[in-house]
Formats: C-alpha cells, sequence, structure tokens
C-alpha cells in the first residue's frame, strides 16, 4: 500500500509549495488525532469556558486542535495565512507565501465528549500574487470553485485522511505506525441512494420546498419517488460526507424560519466549500438548494449557508423543488 509520503511525492503535477503546506495540515491533523484518541486520559474532555465567533461555546478540543493547526502552519513558508472557525479574523503568516489555508478545527464539537466520530476539515487557496500589498480578508474571499486542494481527517472507528487536488479524491488510513496508508482511490458517490440525513427536529422551522422533500421520502415505497428511505444523523458534518463518499446518501442542512438560520447553520468556506469540493470530485452535488455551491461568491469569512449535498439525483430533486 501506498504510504501518504509517497503519494505526495509522486504528485508531480502539484505544486511542491502546495503539497508541503497540505504535510503541514496533515502532520497537525496526527497531533490532534493523538489528543482525540486519548480523551478523558489527556484531561482534554469538556467545556473551555469560552466562546467564539460564532457564537457558540468552546470546547477545551476545539481550542487545542485550532492551536495545534496554527502553530504547525505558522511555521510553514509557504502559508500566507490562515483561517478558522474558532478565529474571530485571518491570521497573517509568511508575507512570501503562496498559500492560504481554511479550517474547521474540530468538526461535531457535540460529539467529542461522548466518542462519537468528529473530524477536522480544511481548504487551501492561492493567494492571487497580482494584488500586492499586505494580506487582506478579500485575498480569502475566492468562490469554492478556486480552492487547490481541500480534505478533512475523520477521526473515527478508523482515523482517516480523505484528500483532493482536484484530480480525483484519494483516501489513507492511519495506521498504528503513525503513518498514512492509501486504502481507496477516486471513491464515487452513487447517482442514486435511499438514505438521507437531516436534523428531523427542525422540521417545523423549515420552509416549503424542504418540508415537501422530506414528505416525499418519508412517504416511502408508495408516494411519489417509489422507495422507501432509511435515515441517519451522525451531527458532525465531516462524518456523514464520508459516509455519503462510501456509500452515497443525501445530507441536508437547510436554512429555516428561525432568526438564527435564516443564512443556514453551516459555514460555507470552512465546511460547505471543502466538503463540496471533495463531494464533487468524487460525482456528487453540493449546493445551497439553488445555486452550485463552488460557485457562490463568499462576501464574509464566516459567512454561513444552506447545505444539500451527496448523490446526484436527490440533490437535483431538491433544486427543482426550490424552483
Ligand atoms: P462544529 O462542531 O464545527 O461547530 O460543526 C457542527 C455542525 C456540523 O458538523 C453538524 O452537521 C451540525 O453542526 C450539527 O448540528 P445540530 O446539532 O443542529 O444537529
Ligand atoms: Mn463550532
Ligand atoms: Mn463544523
Ligand atoms: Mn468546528
Amino acid at each position: 500500500m501506498q504510504t501518504f509520503q509517497h503519494y505526495l511525492q509522486s504528485q508531480n503535477q502539484v505544486a511542491p509549495e502546495l503539497r508541503d503546506t497540505v504535510r503541514s495540515v496533515v502532520s497537525a491533523c496526527l497531533n490532534i488525532s493523538a489528543n482525540v484518541r486519548l480523551g478523558a486520559l489527556a484531561g482534554v474532555l469538556g467545556e473551555a469556558g469560552t466562546g467564539n465567533v460564532q457564537g457558540e461555546a468552546q470546547k477545551k478540543l476545539d481550542v487545542i486542535a485550532n492551536q495545534i493547526l496554527i502553530d504547525e502552519l505558522k511555521q510553514n513558508p509557504n502559508v500566507a495565512g490562515l483561517a478558522s472557525e474558532e478565529e474571530d479574523d485571518f491570521v497573517a503568516c509568511h508575507e512570501q507565501g503562496e498559500y492560504l489555508v481554511l479550517f474547521d478545527p474540530l468538526d461535531g464539537s457535540s460529539n467529542i465528549d461522548v466518542n462519537i466520530s468528529i473530524g477536522t476539515i480544511f481548504s487551501v487557496l492561492k493567494r492571487d500574487k497580482t494584488v500586492s500589498g499586505s494580506l487582506k480578508v478579500e485575498d480569502f474571499l475566492q468562490k469554492g470553485a478556486q480552492q487547490v486542494a481541500a480534505g478533512y481527517v475523520l477521526y473515527g472507528v478508523q482515523t482517516v485522511l480523505v484528500l483532493t487536488f482536484k484530480h480525483g479524491v484519494n483516501v489513507f488510513t492511519l495506521n498504528e505506525q503513525g503513518e498514512w496508508l492509501q486504502t481507496h482511490e477516486n471513491p464515487k458517490i452513487p447517482e442514486q441512494t435511499a438514505e438521507f440525513a437531516i436534523n428531523m427536529s427542525n422540521q417545523r422551522h423549515w420552509e416549503m420546498p424542504v418540508q415537501q422533500y422530506i414528505g416525499e421520502l418519508l412517504a416511502g415505497k408508495d408516494g411519489a419517488r417509489g422507495k422507501n428511505y432509511n435515515m441517519r444523523w451522525v451531527a458532525s458534518m465531516v462524518a456523514e460526507v464520508h459516509r455519503i463518499l462510501m456509500r452515497g446518501g443525501v445530507f441536508l442542512y437547510p436554512k429555516d424560519n428561525r432568526d438564527s438560520s435564516k443564512a443556514g447553520k453551516l459555514r460555507l468556506m470552512y465546511e460547505a466549500n471543502p466538503l463540496g469540493l471533495i463531494v464533487a470530485q468524487s460525482g456528487g452535488k453540493i449546493t445551497n438548494a439553488r445555486e452550485n455551491m463552488l460557485e457562490i461568491q463568499p462576501t464574509g469569512l464566516h459567512q454561513r449557508v444552506a447545505v444539500v449535498l451527496g448523490s446526484a439525483e436527490e440533490v437535483e430533486r431538491v433544486r427543482e423543488l426550490h424552483g
């Protein structure tokens, strides 16, 4: 089996500086993984007692994972700057660096203390060199389609690294020696599925098209869709995306009528775009229910969006219902 190190070395079509940037992210994730694995034994569970710019209470591991990534990336001269779900503003790193790294250091925070899969999600953008001067927030506000690499590490039953340089997707599994070995090449999300993921407890807040869509699925074999659908909800987007990558499915986190969710819950830059690139590179689709997610022009680092992703036929049906 090919190691991640060999894989990176063999990617001659990818700039060495970009490969090195991704190497740093993955190295930080290995360190995060060690903390995740030990849990209570390392004293990393529970609340941090602080809040983030998203208005969320931070868990200790949100803060630890964020700091591990920042420390690692600051050491890499190829990194011009970074942005994180857990940081109010972007952090400038190396003036000569060519790459910007955006991340959700710990996705699925509500699952940390109950030993359910969580992950780290990352997105890499190239800094536009034609814009001179010091790093600005605008440098980060690039469409998802402009990402040059994206991926995640899932701290699950197995620890897996899923990565794309936009030439397909590769999956690596962490062994006992701390090496990543390639275990899947170019997984493909089937076009059709009979499995959906949505937080049903929000049903009363959903807008009409989402009510209608989920109604169709729940109607089962005798309804308009003519088949019985099963449902899963992990509450870690990274784990839902991994399930969909491995066996298909559709995931929705719609915007709804509550003041707090008018724009959606998930973050465009740290969650939707990187996971969207993985999904798109695997033959799946991702939308905010109206537009292709990867073509949305971002207006803010912490911008929230509605998310519908996964098997093409279902994502298309949701779009259709949104008119
Ligand atoms: P994070 O832990 O990074 O803040 O993200 C959690 C997100 C996402 O991973 C998951 O799909 C969703 O929140 C779960 O939300 P509910 O608790 O509303 O189900
Ligand atoms: Mn959070
Ligand atoms: Mn998240
Ligand atoms: Mn997070």
